[in-house]
């Protein structure tokens, strides 16, 4: 028997194709009542993943548990868990109503159970159409039709706004919320963050196979970094001040310095303060797609083979898989993210000692 608690929980789990580590030492739950973001590029291990959630494919170390069993001993899997990893396998020539009851005949489902499901993804008015002349929006409403069938306590859905328009990426977002206020399980992957950005509450990055960010969305937003550009005469003597003020400085390409977490002001007068010239200034702010790219950049850089994302000190909810460390006093709040710049050949100037360190259903309105 499975515990009935709509939780996903993936424990040390790693999968190798020949010398392929597709999935490296993943750890992370899935919780009840919320949407979850599985994030990351394309090739970084999510299909893998959910594969293995869903036991299609065996792990090669670790574990995957639904409701605290794995998905083969899950009895009645249909009315646990619905699922989608691809929208393309539809016989061309069946409507999309026949095509779900033979869903509801082999799951011994009421038959109007079909028509229920069409409604609820918006695709009512396309029931007796056939599945050869489906947009790739309506073949996303389908396969989520076909994963809802047995109305599941869980949804995992892999890349669901793939092909959908703006107007599609939306109401998918609407589905979701709702799904999940009814205090079940959503887990759904995306290539793109801002695809997925205002649909999930809780985001597990992964970049490599490695887990690299786990955790709220908004403690993920909170820490975006802002940091201050500035061009001077002198910035040998204004890094100097920024240090004796416990501030960093990294020097850009063009010769102008970074300073992260500050404001401009406080250059300003560090800058006054030590008789330095300052010759322009600037406030700049990460925002959170710019903050997904720097964690999970490198992979496809095309450049030679890079080590996985480095953990910034102190942080927790970082890094791959590690352990949980509380917050060390004066470190930035769990979620931040590495400095801007880090693997972009700036140069991290101060401190010496870090250098190691850088690291509702809107129906469906056309061929969407
Ligand atoms: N059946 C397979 N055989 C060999 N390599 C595979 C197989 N499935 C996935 N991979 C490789 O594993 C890595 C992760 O792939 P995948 O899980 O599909 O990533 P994502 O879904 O994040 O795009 C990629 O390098 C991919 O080429
Ligand atoms: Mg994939």
């Amino acid at each position: 028997m499975h515990d009935g608690s709509g939780r996903i929980l993936v424990q040390g789990l790693n999968k190798s194709f020949g010398p392929i580590n597709a999935v490296q030492n993943l750890n992370f739950s899935v919780e009840p009542g919320s949407v979850t973001g599985f994030l990351g590029p394309n090739g970084s291990g999510k299909t893998t993943t959910l594969r293995m959630i869903l036991g299609l494919i065996s792990p090669t170390a670790g574990g995957a548990f639904i409701n605290g069993q794995p998905f083969s001993r899950l009895p009645n899997p249909a009315t646990v868990v619905g699922a989608v990893l691809d929208s393309q396998g539809f016989h061309p020539g069946q409507t999309a109503r026949t095509h779900l009851r033979c869903y509801t005949a082999a799951l011994n489902l009421p038959d109007q159970q079909a028509d229920q499901v069409l409604e609820l993804v918006g695709l009512s008015s396309a029931a007796t159409r056939k599945t050869g002349g489906f947009s790739l929006g309506m073949r996303q409403r389908l396969a989520l039709a076909t994963a809802l069938i047995g109305n599941p306590q869980i949804l995992i859905l892999d890349e669901p706004a793939n092909g959908l328009d703006p107007e599609g990426i939306a109401w998918l977002r609407g589905f979701l919320k709702s799904f999940a206020s009814t205090g079940r399980t959503a887990l759904v992957s995306s290539h793109l963050l801002r695809e997925m950005e205002h649909t999930v509450d809780n985001v597990v990055i992964v970049s490599r196979g490695q887990c690299v960010y786990n955790g709220d969305l908004d403690q993920l937003r909170a820490a975006q970094q802002s940091r201050v550009l500035v061009r001077t005469a002198d910035p040998a003597t204004l890094v100097e001040a920024l240090r004796q003020s416990g501030l960093t400085a990294e020097y850009l390409p063009d010769g102008s310095l970074a300073v992260p977490g500050t404001d401009s002001k406080t250059v300003a007068d560090l800058a006054l303060g030590a008789g330095v010239a300052v010759h322009g200034m600037q406030e700049e702010n990460l925002d959170l797609e710019q903050i997904f790219f720097q964690l999970t950049t490198g992979q496809y850089s095309g450049g030679a083979p890079q080590g996985p994302p480095q953990p910034p000190q102190g942080a927790a909810q970082w890094g791959p898989g590690g352990p949980q460390q509380p917050p060390q006093p004066g470190a930035p709040p769990p979620g931040t993210p590495p400095s801007p710049g880090v693997g972009q050949g700036y140069q991290q100037v101060y401190p010496q000692q870090d250098q190691n360190n850088q690291g509702g259903n809107g129906g469906y309105g056309g061929n969407a």
